[in-house]
């Protein structure tokens, strides 16, 4: 189970993800780097924590012409991340190209193939902001189903998701296709900011393969030991399925 939860380094320098990478490499799967560490520290970052043993999900969430995502998809690949994150809403062919020049870049370079993970719709985005601003007319759960299942054809090989999705996409997309979800709280963490949040033996429970958790761990007085608190409540719901 420990290689399911993905802790979330949003700090600002390299100085204290590390310090995270090394208290957490063993209790962990994978560290999460997002657009304020990558931006801070630059792309070496993903070289540091490999070096101190911990698997990266470069989470920049590319958004762009098919031709651009499927270069940097190829960069990304030869720095040999373990998952990398990409917006649903760029389309099929965006999403395609992407899946299809993880797998070429990990032939061409002799190493193993990122997990191309598809963002659906931001959990900050309100019902309202998402008819009125984005024009899209139906319930946000709808799109989300839409785009994993458009994902899933597009040869990408899971999505990002809120907890409240999971089960609605695991439903469309079968068992075969990973659900990452943030906005996981252990009963006895804060929710901070997060609002919709559920406790990583339910997530596990509707179908999510990877938690990505961040301040419960990073904010505990020992790190160590809330990772490991979670990995339990992780266990627990396995044996209930
Ligand atoms: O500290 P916390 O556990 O709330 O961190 C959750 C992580 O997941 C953060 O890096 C946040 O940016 C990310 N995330 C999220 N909600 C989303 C997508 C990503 O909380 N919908």
């Amino acid at each position: 189970m420990k290689d399911k939860l993905i802790v979330a380094l949003d700090v600002p320098s390299r100085q204290q993800a590390l310090h995270f990478v090394d208290i957490l490499r063993d209790e962990v799967g994978c560290f999460k780097i997002g657009m304020q560490l990558y931006n801070s520290e630059g792309p070496d970052i993903v070289r540091d924590i490999q070096t101190l043993g911990g698997r990266v999900f470069v989470d920049l969430k590319f958004h762009d012409i098919p031709n651009t995502v499927a270069q940097t998809t190829k960069i990304i690949t030869q720095r040999q991340a373990y998952m990398f994150s990409l917006h649903a809403s760029g389309g099929f062919n965006m999403m395609q190209v992407c899946a299809q020049a993880a797998q070429e870049a990990a032939i061409e370079y002799h190493v193993p193939k990122p997990m191309a993970l598809a963002v659906t719709v931001l959990t900050s985005m309100s019902q309202k902001v998402f008819e009125e601003e984005m024009g899209i007319k139906k319930p946000i759960v709808e799109q989300v189903v839409y785009w994993a299942q458009l994902a899933q054809k597009a040869g990408v090989d899971g999505v990002v998701a809120s907890p409240q999705e999971i089960t609605a996409i695991r439903q469309a997309v079968g068992d075969d296709f990973a659900i990452v979800t943030p906005g996981v709280r252990p009963l006895w963490a804060a929710s901070n900011d997060q609002e919709r949040i559920m406790t990583p033996k339910e997530a596990i429970e509707k179908g999510a393969t990877h938690l990505v958790v961040g301040r419960p761990i990073t904010t505990h007085r020992n790190p160590k030991e809330a990772a490991r608190m979670i990995v339990e409540e992780m266990m627990a719901a396995k044996k209930n399925c």
